[in-house]
């Protein structure tokens, strides 16, 4: 697949400029994620641009949600199994069975925390610190809908310090900054 044609599935499938943006964002995330361990940067950055495409069509139908993305995107000839099983994956634990499964759930959670912080810097995305980041992962009251577990989880899971994880994810949100209107 090319990435302009997955953006373009985006375009097709979500309703809400929110979820588009929250699917940049994470794509940003998985891309940097991958690139960290040496792996396949555009599939990575795949599942994470895929990973809630039927969001705002399955609104909060947990039955739905991810099984409907996944046959969408086999309806459009897209047959990446990795990618696929990440997707349901990042909702479902029976498929976090791979690195790239797991990277994504952690993916998810600290690009909604980072995307709350760049919103609030004049700045946006550019110049932000891992101690800033940090400082509102403590701050219970900022953006309460992070699940903050999703990140301070993410050495455990997946072997990565929490500092480096913050580190690279700001990298991989500043890459899709200018798609999101976070530059
Ligand atoms: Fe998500």
């Amino acid at each position: 697949m090319d990435r302009e044609i997955a953006r373009q599935l985006v375009d097709k499938y979500v309703k809400k400029d929110i979820t588009r943006r929250h699917l940049i964002s994470v794509e940003g995330v998985m891309r940097a994620l991958a690139s960290h361990f040496g792996e396949d940067v555009d599939r990575w950055g795949y599942a994470g641009l895929f990973h809630d495409l039927d969001m705002d069509e399955t609104e909060g139908d947990m039955e739905r949600h991810t099984r409907e993305t996944v046959a969408w995107l086999r309806a459009e000839g897209y047959d990446d199994e990795q990618v696929l099983n990440a997707i349901l994956g990042h909702l479902h634990k029976d498929h976090q069975t791979d690195l790239m499964s797991r990277a994504i759930v952690h993916a998810d959670g600290v690009s909604g925390l980072l995307v709350a912080c760049a919103l609030v810097r004049p700045d946006k995305a550019n110049g932000m610190k891992v101690s800033s980041v940090k400082k509102k992962l403590k701050e219970k009251s900022f953006a309460p809908g992070v699940e903050r577990d999703k990140i301070r989880g993410v050495e455990g899971s997946i072997g990565i310090p929490m500092d480096d994880f913050i580190a690279t994810s700001i990298g991989g949100l500043q890459e899709v900054a200018p798609d999101i209107g976070l530059a």
